[in-house]
């Protein structure tokens, strides 16, 4: 079988190469050849050097193949994007496979819980910059789905969607996970936003790599969308004690009302996720879909977690997110009383 993943250096799609590695196909990588790989990629796999963003290199990526039995889309951000891969690849592919992603819900304050995969078109919300899963990131992931939806076609371009939730392993770029590793294993106040009281998942990146791996030989899945998130429900005050319990730890929890938090200068940070999976409301996922038709099950957070803070702490050399401004969270959990009048002063600069 022929394969394609547009990506393959990254973290999920390397992680899928891996698993792909495992079976007997013919895999060609395409990427820019900017980011190393995180996993190592022998020379049985050809990899051709190529920005999805120049129409041009997709097209003499295919010019050159003609056909691939399958192609993963792993870095389609934009509509354009999935609209280019579309005018290449469209009637030269037995199954186009598209990562997407849970924030294409997040995105409408009109979902019912645990959300199912009809709910991808509720109305978007009132623009809310602090959207947990990303308000642009969630349209411009619609905006994907759409482009693919009206260009389905079981013969010509048959597509199948996975959206998982937030995706934890070893080389996660977002280092959702660290953030909070890193505040539990320096002993100080850990400061969370609101009551801790809100469920989510995770997906651990190595099941979400078996379930993409899987789909070529489930032809049952060609037109549908299905959610990926791990079985196990945690709220954040959960997920803390569960790490700490790991990690032999009791961490000194803090809570402050989620209005004051969003007030306090390291609160936000551009350069990602601050306080993660705090995700303001409940963000449960229906897997029923996915079990049906993929068997799927996920591995147990107590058998993936405690490697991952292994890598943290043994391979990672840098620090989480925002960590720069820990002593400023660490003196405002230190005097934090829920006095919101007598701190305001203090720490909220408006
Ligand atoms: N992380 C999460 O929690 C999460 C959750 C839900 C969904 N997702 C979805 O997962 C996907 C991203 O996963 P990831 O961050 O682990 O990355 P990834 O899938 O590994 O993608 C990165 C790969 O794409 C290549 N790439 C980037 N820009 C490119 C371009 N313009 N042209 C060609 N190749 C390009 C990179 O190589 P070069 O840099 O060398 O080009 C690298 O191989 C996205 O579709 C995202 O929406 C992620």
């Amino acid at each position: 079988m022929k394969i394609l993943i547009i990506g393959g250096t990254g973290f999920i799609s390397g992680y899928l190469l891996r698993e792909l590695r495992k079976k007997n196909y013919h895999i060609t990588l395409f990427n820019r050849g900017k980011s190393k790989p995180f996993i190592p990629v022998d020379e049985s796999v050809r990899i051709v050097a190529g920005d999805r963003n120049n129409p041009g290199d997709l097209k003499a990526l295919i010019n050159d193949e003609a056909h691939f039995d399958v192609i993963y889309d792993m870095t389609a951000y934009t509509g354009q994007q999935s609209q280019t891969a579309v005018d290449a690849f469209y009637g030269k592919t037995g199954h186009f496979i598209h990562c997407s992603t849970v924030s294409v819900y997040m995105i409408s304050d009109d979902l019912r819980c645990p959300v199912t995969e009809d709910q991808d078109l509720r109305q978007i919300m009132p623009f809310f910059p602090r959207n947990p899963f990303g308000m642009n990131y969630g349209i411009q992931k619609r905006d994907c789905e759409k482009i693919l939806r009206d260009h389905h076609h079981p013969v010509n371009f048959p597509v199948t969607m996975l959206r998982p939730t937030y995706v934890s392993g070893p080389g996660d770029p977002t280092l959702r996970d660290y953030f909070w590793i890193e505040r539990i294993l320096d002993g100080k106040p850990v400061l969370i936003p609101g009551s801790g009281d809100y469920s989510f998942q995770q997906v651990y990146v190595e099941d979400v790599a078996r379930a993409f791996a899987s789909l070529p030989e489930q032809p049952q899945t060609v037109g549908e969308a299905y959610n990926i998130a791990s079985e196990e429900i945690f709220t954040l005050n959960e997920y803390l004690a569960e790490l700490g319990n790991l990690m032999n730890r009791k961490p000194e929890i803090v809570h402050v009302d989620q209005d004051v938090f969003d007030h306090l200068p390291f609160s936000s940070n551009s350069r990602g996720d601050v306080f993660p999976f705090n995700t303001r409301r409940p963000a449960i996922f229906s897997l029923e879909k996915i079990k049906r038709d993929l068997k799927y099950h996920s591995t147990p957070f107590q058998q993936w977690m405690p490697e991952l803070i292994q890598w943290y702490t043994n391979r990672y050399s840098g620090h989480s997110i925002a960590y720069q401004d820990r002593d400023a969270e660490v003196k405002f959990a230190s005097n934090w009383s829920g006095d919101y009048l007598k701190l305001k002063k203090a720490f909220i600069h408006e």
